[in-house]
């Protein structure tokens, strides 16, 4: 065991040094383009909060090995999130409240919405882009927390359509509050692909999560003022996804 984890380590640490030797040696072009971006504001009952989150796009031309930070740090610290470090279950409470999930048919948002189900939200919503997976992972969610068929709720989102942002922020606006909107969906575009004028990768995973949370401020907001509460508001991403 310890022999083989010798051996992925000495792997993935040259791996990662030299793809950190070819990035610093890649010059960008036209065809290369590379995207920060990074958001951070401080919670208040006024300024929901809004999490960090970064995102940078490579080109189908560029380097494969397009880690960052390209550094020895993110070995180790991936393999103490992976190996070493166990979150605690989620306790708290979540009574009377309205938390929205995207992308929770499958993966991690499935499981973050499980994970929030037993809490005791009075209205769990699944955001997800196939209305019958939803339907699905409803069930499923039902079936191995108990919780009350009645809270989870499965909205259409496609994030590759503005016109379905919109609808999906104008129907949300009609809710009596929201506490929670976690942004879970992502992706990792394999081709060179362009949705609504951007690649896939960064159209999903910023331009259109960026522009959903921009659209559900207001509520964030109002549902601040009217209940105290301090809403949240989650960008989930992954150096893998950026
Ligand atoms: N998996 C990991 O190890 C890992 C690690 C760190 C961070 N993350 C982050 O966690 C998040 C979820 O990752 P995951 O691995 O659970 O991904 P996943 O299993 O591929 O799930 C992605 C979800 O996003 C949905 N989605 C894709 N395109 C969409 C669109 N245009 N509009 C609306 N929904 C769309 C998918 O719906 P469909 O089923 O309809 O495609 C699916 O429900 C991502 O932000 C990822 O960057 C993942």
């Amino acid at each position: 065991m310890l022999k083989s984890l010798c051996i992925i380590c000495l792997t993935w640490g040259w791996v990662l040094s030299s793809s950190f030797k070819k990035f610093t040696r890649h010059q960008p072009t036209q065809h290369d383009p590379t995207v920060s971006l990074r958001v951070m504001v401080h919670p208040t009952v006024e300024n929901p909060l809004y999490v960090a989150s970064s995102a940078r796009i490579r080109s189908p031309t560029s380097n494969p090995f397009f880690f960052t930070p390209p550094s020895m740090m993110w070995l180790l610290d991936f393999l103490y999130s992976q190996l070493v470090f166990t979150p605690a279950y989620p306790t708290i409470s979540c009574a009377g409240q309205t938390i929205i999930v995207t992308g929770s048919n499958s993966g991690l948002g499935k499981e973050a919405a499980r994970h929030f189900a037993p809490l005791g939200a009075s209205k769990l919503i699944l955001a997800v882009r196939n209305i019958e997976a939803g339907g699905v992972a409803k069930d499923d969610i039902q079936n191995t927390t108990r919780c009350d068929p009645d809270s989870i709720e499965v909205w259409h989102l496609d994030l590759c359509s503005y016109e379905s942002i919109e609808k999906f922020a104008d129907l949300a606006s009609t809710l009596s509050r929201v506490d929670v909107l976690l942004e879970n969906t992502g992706v990792s575009a394999k081709h060179w692909e362009v949705v609504q004028g951007h690649e896939r990768t960064i159209a999903i995973n910023v331009i259109s999560t960026f522009y959903l949370a921009m659209l559900m401020l207001t509520k964030l907001k109002s549902s601040a003022k009217k209940f105290g509460l301090r809403p949240r508001l989650t960008v989930v991403s992954t150096e893998a996804h950026s």
